[in-house]
């Protein structure tokens, strides 16, 4: 099965370049995350990666290529699941999620109700080339628009789960939409990657990312406390650097002393890699 695709925008086709990432660690031999479902998904849309440069190039080995986003949606994976296991009537909200199979990756018990939120053109694709179990919600809205929110249950505790989509939202309306969602539920935890501001500027610079640089509007995070100063209700809870990440040590050689070094330093290493934020509500 071959999938027509309307015409993305630049946001929207960045769901590629995550996806892309994953199916292309799933083929490696040992691979960081090995999430098949993202090459399936890949080969049911017919959708060629050479599209994106930063997946194509030769310049750089497989596992470099692959290795930020396996081990962030890792990370990020293993909050959710921790979240789930021990608050098991939660609602999990992946923002902007893509074409990204994370609920079946965690897999959540039965009684957790997972929503996954995007564009309606990507939730479109999305309910054709992913099951549906009864438990799992895709809503087809604008983050930005408030009135998505309203239906969703708000007396049980949330775990929000933002994987490459902040750099499309104004810094203002990534903000509002956090205080939304705390304001909803009674209690929960937000977990995202972060971009520093040098990190906004690559995806608007870059040549290997012109296929999305039209909609980055973002302006970056710098230092992991400034959420805790824009929404009060936010607190900390943990900076998880990649370049402290176990699995630096299946990488290529250079990669792995490169981490080494800029480990040492969070500022650098926030700057070299992703740093996945963890905040409670
Ligand atoms: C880099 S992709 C990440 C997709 C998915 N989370 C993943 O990790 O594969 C960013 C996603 O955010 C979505 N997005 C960006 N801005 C959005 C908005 N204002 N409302 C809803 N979705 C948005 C895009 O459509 C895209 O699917």
């Amino acid at each position: 099965m071959v999938i027509a695709l309307p015409e993305f925008t630049p946001a929207q086709e960045s769901l590629f370049l995550t996806l892309g990432s994953r199916a292309i660690d799933s083929r490696l031999p040992r691979p960081f995350l090995g999430d098949t479902m993202s090459d399936e998904t890949i080969a049911t849309i017919g959708y060629r990666l050479d599209k994106f440069p930063t997946l194509n190039t030769k310049l750089i080995g497989q596992r470099s290529k692959v290795f930020d986003v396996a081990v962030r949606t890792k990370r990020l994976d293993e909050i959710v699941r921790r979240f789930v296991a021990a608050e098991p009537d939660a609602v999990v909200l992946d923002l902007g999620a893509g074409l990204d199979g994370r609920m079946f990756r965690v897999n959540p018990p039965p009684t957790v109700q997972w929503y996954d939120i995007d564009f309606p053109e990507v939730i479109a694709i999305r309910r054709q080339v992913l099951p549906q179990p009864a438990n799992t919600h895709s809503i087809a809205a604008d983050l930005t628009d408030p009135r998505w929110l309203q239906d969703l249950p708000a007396d049980r505790p949330a775990i929000m789960v933002a994987d490459g989509v902040i750099p499309f939202l104004t810094h203002d309306d990534f903000v509002s939409l956090v205080y939304r969602l705390a304001g909803h539920f009674p209690d929960g935890q937000l977990a995202l990657n972060a971009y520093t501001t040098y990190g906004i500027w690559v995806l608007k610079h870059a040549r290997a990312m012109r296929p999305i640089a039209g909609d980055v509007v973002n302006r970056g995070i710098n230092d992991p406390r400034q959420p805790e100063h824009w929404i009060t209700d936010l607190t900390l809870i943990d900076e998880i650097l990649a370049t402290r990440a176990p699995e630096v040590a299946d990488m290529p050689l250079i990669g792995r002393l490169a981490s080494r070094l800029a480990g040492r330093s969070p500022a650098v290493s926030r700057r070299m890699a992703t740093a996945v934020l963890h905040y409670r509500f």
